[in-house]
């Protein structure tokens, strides 16, 4: 079992002006995926106080994923990505660029979406969105793929097979 950390990046989430749907939409699917929600926390779109708390759920908490959704368009408080590369170590850019590659499919704005995915110390870090719909169509594409690269991540097993 995985632990995550979600974190909704929402100023109006964070002020009680808008009752966050999708981070309860990716805790329901990670559940049912066998996943374990360690922590599920909505910040204002703010680069220090994103990064902070990826931070501190890495450092501290030691989750293996922590999923983000909301703040990677073009708005100026959009600074999701931006906080994501800044507590990376590594860039895992084919996380992103599947669910981009996934998404035009569905619809052309998916071009909009700056989300970044990469890795700090063992936690798996993947930006996701910010609109329910999104958030799913994202997770359906990306959460097989993902499980096998925790394996490899956390050293639990899952050796790439060899042809
Ligand atoms: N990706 C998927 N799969 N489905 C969507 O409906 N919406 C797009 C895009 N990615 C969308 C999507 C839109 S309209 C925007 S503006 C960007 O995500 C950025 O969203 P965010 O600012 O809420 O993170």
């Amino acid at each position: 079992m995985y632990n995550v950390g979600i974190i909704i990046a929402s100023d109006k989430g964070s002020r009680g002006e808008r009752i966050d749907q999708s981070g309860e939409l990716i805790a329901k699917i990670l559940t049912e995926k066998g996943y374990h929600i360690e922590k599920s926390i909505i910040v204002p779109d703010e680069e220090k106080l994103i990064y902070e708390e990826m931070v501190h759920m890495t450092d501290d908490l030691h989750v293996d994923l922590i999923v983000t959704t909301g703040g990677t368009g073009f708005s100026l408080r959009d600074v999701t990505p931006e906080a994501t590369i800044k507590a990376c170590d590594r860039m895992a850019n084919g996380i992103a660029e599947a669910i981009r590659y996934y998404s035009l499919q569905i619809t052309p704005r998916a071009m909009l979406s700056r989300a970044v995915s990469g890795i700090r110390k063992q936690t798996l870090i993947v930006n996701l969105p910010g609109s329910p719909k999104a958030v799913k169509e994202a997770l359906d594409f990306i959460l097989g793929s993902l499980e096998h690269g925790l394996e490899i991540l956390t050293g639990r097993g899952g050796e790439c097979a060899r042809r």
